[in-house]
């Protein structure tokens, strides 16, 4: 019999290699490689599995008409919820909710969980990291202690099937967390990628044969990706992430992959005292407490999935202290400012070389359009030359490297939501003949970076004016 070879596996990504190494080479973690037998995936098949069948089963094959079903959902009664999953959970689909620890994952399932088991539907939840104890405590602080959920602390995946196949196929089953569970089926500790995969493996097979609805917690990263269930991201149906900032109160639900639904919805939560509560009108919420006089913010109209948001946008522009100038993004991606800045330099004749650039969605948001592009180098401008943007606009449009402002989609659907806002003007490109005018806003059109520029500038000589 061959001897059991040792592998190593990143325990971020997957990755397998034969040696232990400092850094992995597929995603660059560090000291993320450890030592699992039976880690590599053909290892651990049974032999019969491992060479294939001198002959297959022969099956038919179907084309591309014929009758197709919406696929059946269970709604969640949470409306935030269930616009991410796309109308409710499918059954026997599988779903991974990702998000640091500490962000809501465990509340927002239990209300779920309650919300469905409130409905007459069976429910379990699986807790491998908190006591029966704690999961109730939990659910009497919202309330939910009345709901008739099933409870249990377990860690085996065995265990955990096995119970479920008795009595009434479940409704949904929540997995919290798929790190803490283990499987006989594989030697490695439990929380390892092997573990975690094989884990992941067992249950979705359970939900595809019972037609129960699984949703996997996944507990992330630093940096953001789903530590170790990074593997099981691509053998699930659906993958969300739970975000926010601890500072502050809401969530944002996202949903990054989804097989039976749309990718770019959000559901927006806010945190209260007794469990998440939906927010149905999320831009008041994101402009709340704006200083309209500072300079250095601008308001970005923009859009996730089928919904407007507004958000605001702040810079700060300061001269250096040190050598190299800092460059800090809290919610955008830097690549984008530094498209930003360079243009400013290149076609604006804006000295941004020597200083300290700061970029903030502010509360917590994450912006990924490029459609902010306009916004934020108002916010930019606004900041080095020191003038207040008028309280009342609000700013959307892509940038090319050229210069000029680029149109965006759906434009019509950012004025309205501005202008249900209070704003009475959208600093925009041209539009492709959209419906100009059709929204009570009045569009300051902007066809060039420069345009844009000049106009914060001579908001700043007025104001200087007005006080020398
Ligand atoms: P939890 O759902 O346990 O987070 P996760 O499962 O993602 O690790 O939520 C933990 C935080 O939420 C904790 O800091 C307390 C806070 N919280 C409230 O503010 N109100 C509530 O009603 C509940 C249940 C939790
Ligand atoms: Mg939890």
């Amino acid at each position: 019999m061959a001897k059991r070879r040792a592998t190593y596996l990143c325990q971020e990504c997957g990755a397998v290699y034969n040696r232990w190494m400092g850094k992995c080479e597929a995603c660059g973690a560090w000291n993320s490689i450890v030592e699992e037998v039976g880690g590599d995936a053909s290892a651990s098949l049974p032999a019969a599995l491992r060479s294939p069948r001198s002959k297959g089963r022969v099956f038919a094959l179907e084309g591309l008409e014929g009758e197709s079903k919406e696929p059946p959902r269970t709604p969640s009664g949470i409306a935030e919820l269930d616009r991410v999953t796309g109308g409710g959970f499918v059954r026997g689909s599988v779903i991974l909710i990702g998000g640091d620890p500490g962000i809501g994952k465990s509340t927002l399932l239990m209300q779920a969980s309650a919300a469905l088991a409130n409905d007459g539907r069976r429910v379990a939840y699986i807790s491998g990291e908190e006591a029966v104890g704690q999961v109730r405590l939990r659910a009497e602080r919202m309330g939910l202690a009345g709901s008739p959920v099933e409870l249990a602390a377990q860690t085996n995946v065995e265990d955990i099937i096995a119970t479920l196949s008795e009595g009434a196929v479940p409704a949904l089953v929540v997995i919290d967390s798929i790190q803490t569970m283990w499987t006989d089926t594989v030697e490695s500790a439990p929380g390892t990628v092997t573990q975690v995969r094989a884990s992941a493996q067992h249950l979705i097979r359970y939900a595809k044969t019972s037609g129960a609805a699984v949703i996997l917690v996944g507990h992330v990263t630093k940096d953001g990706q789903i530590a170790g269930p990074r593997v099981v991201e691509h053998m699930v149906d659906a993958v969300a992430s739970f975000e926010g900032d601890s500072a502050h109160h809401f969530r944002i639900l996202r949903a990054v992959k989804n097989r039976f639904g749309p990718t770019d919805e959000i559901g927006v939560f806010e945190m209260t005292g007794k469990g998440l509560a939906e927010v149905a009108n999320p831009s008041a919420l994101f402009l709340e407490g704006r200083d309209t006089a500072a300079p250095g913010t601008a308001v970005f109209a923009g859009m996730e999935g089928t919904r407007p948001l507004l958000v605001e946008i702040q810079a700060l522009v300061a001269p250096t202290a040190l050598g190299t100038p800092r460059r800090a993004v809290v919610g955008w991606d830097p690549a984008r400012l530094s498209m930003v800045v360079a243009v400013l330099e290149a076609h604006a004749g804006l000295k941004l070389g020597m200083h300290d650039i700061y970029l903030n969605v502010a509360g917590g948001m994450r912006v990924t359009e490029p459609a902010c592009d306009l916004a934020a180098a108002a916010a930019l401008v606004s900041s080095l030359s020191g003038a207040a943007l008028p309280a009342d606009s609000a700013y959307f449009g892509e940038l090319g490297l050229s210069g000029a402002v680029r149109p965006v989609s759906q434009a019509p659907t950012r004025m309205k939501e501005a202008a249900k806002l209070g704003f009475s003007t959208a600093v925009i490109p041209a539009l492709r003949g959209e419906a100009d005018g059709a929204t009570p806003l009045r569009s300051n059109v902007i066809g060039h970076i420069t345009e844009l520029v000049a106009q914060i500038a001579a908001r700043g000589r007025h104001r200087n004016a007005a006080s020398g």
